[in-house]
């Protein structure tokens, strides 16, 4: 009887130490954000480590949501392929945009120190890091710090491996001259790919979506109020602003969608501003209601975010952040950045600072354009530093 009594002491006792190493997995798992496709990579987040889970059901034959894109998110191979396949960008990561021209015209292989304004997924900083000469600095920028430091330890060993050395700046990119400065270095090669990331956007907890409900957020990472912070404080008068600055509404169908957005208390969530939004009846004949949702979630990001005063600033900053003869490349994604970069570089052309730029921004390809949905608005303009002004 002592005995049978010992055996199922035992075997009480083993369950539950499986159960306490499967929960320091599991808050392990959680801590490092192995959502990520790149952490997924990690030897803590090897399918051996995981502890089971019951596959979760979706309504259809494909996940919807962004929590239900579990397998994209944990780099599932064959379904990130399909997902790539059909022009989409899967969950928890971001399909850079027209490497192979950026890297033509920031001609990295002779350059000794690059700056990446917007690290992101990395895409573009990993077809850096291959180019750059061995020795040479990589300083990679992002208000983003939980992305920052997701793809900087993901980079790390590429960098290594390249003899490249990489540092990571959890910074505005308005800062860059600065922090060059502080260094005492100056960017044979900049690039700024403008805007949020795919990451930030699927997210819906980060609210950048109307797709799916979500807090009225929008931060990229520093900005110190949110969007619903914001409209809170904001005016028809302010509101009407930002959306014909950062989407191109005319006055009056600014005014008719900032009336509509600010007629009852604030939205607190995505879904609820898009609803106020689709409801306005519009002048602009071919702009459909999602359409309308889309861009007033533009303008109130690029606001929320700053987005155009960070732009000017690193603009302006150029001239003496680049050392003579280096090159910048800017990809924008709407007409408000566009303009900002255009003017910025034929001011610089006209004045000397520059010697060359991009005289018609440089287009996606069809085929990236078909292959990467996201690309479709993109135009890449890139500026050559004089040797001596
Ligand atoms: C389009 S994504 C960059 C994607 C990246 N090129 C890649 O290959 O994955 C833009 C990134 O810039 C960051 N960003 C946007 N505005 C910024 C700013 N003013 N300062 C620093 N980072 C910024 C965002 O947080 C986002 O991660």
């Amino acid at each position: 009887m002592l005995r049978v009594l010992l055996w199922c002491a035992a075997v009480v006792q083993s369950f539950r130490f499986d159960a306490r190493q499967r929960c320091t997995v599991q808050r392990h798992a959680a801590a490092s954000g192995a959502s990520n496709a790149a952490d997924a990579a990690t030897p803590a987040a090897t399918p051996a480590a995981a502890p089971h889970t019951r596959r979760k059901r979706y309504a259809g034959r494909y996940p919807r949501n962004f929590s239900e894109r579990y397998k994209e998110q944990a780099g599932d191979e064959a379904t990130v392929k399909r997902v790539l396949e059909k022009g989409g960008t899967p969950a928890g990561t971001h399909v850079p945009i027209m490497v192979s021209e950026c890297l033509e015209h920031l001609n990295a292989t002779g350059a000794d120190v690059a700056v990446d304004c917007t690290l992101g997924y990395g895409g573009h900083s990993s077809a850096l890091i291959a180019a750059l000469p061995p020795n040479a600095r990589l300083l990679c920028f992002d208000r983003d710090g939980v992305e920052l430091a997701r793809t900087s330890k993901r980079l790390a060993p590429l960098a290594s491996d390249g003899n490249v050395e990489l540092e990571a700046v959890h910074a505005n990119y308005a800062r860059v001259g600065a922090e060059l400065a502080q260094r005492h270095v100056r960017a044979s090669c900049l690039l700024a790919d403008l805007g949020c990331s795919s990451m930030q956007i699927d997210d819906p907890e980060r609210g950048f979506t109307f797709k799916r409900d979500g807090p009225l957020d929008m931060r990229m990472g520093l900005a110190e109020a949110t969007a619903a912070d914001w409209l809170g404080r904001a005016s028809i008068k302010e509101l009407s602003a930002a959306l014909r600055d950062g989407a191109d509404f005319s006055r009056r169908d600014a005014r008719e969608i900032a009336v509509a957005i600010l007629k009852e208390s604030v939205p607190a969530t995505t879904t609820l501003l898009a609803d106020r939004v689709r409801a306005v009846r519009l002048e602009e004949e071919d702009c459909t209601g999602d359409d309308a949702v889309k861009r007033a979630m533009q303008a109130l990001r690029i606001v929320v975010n700053g987005e155009f005063a960070a732009l000017e600033e690193l603009l302006a900053s150029l001239p003496d952040i680049l050392a003579p003869g280096g090159r910048a490349v800017f990809l924008t994604f709407h007409s408000g950045e566009d303009r900002r970069v255009k003017k910025s570089f034929k001011k610089g052309i006209a004045s000397g600072i520059y010697t060359d730029a991009a005289r018609r921004p440089v287009r996606p390809s069809p085929q990236e354009r078909r292959s990467n949905s996201r690309s479709g608005c993109c135009k890449l303009r890139w500026c050559v530093r004089a040797l001596d002004s």
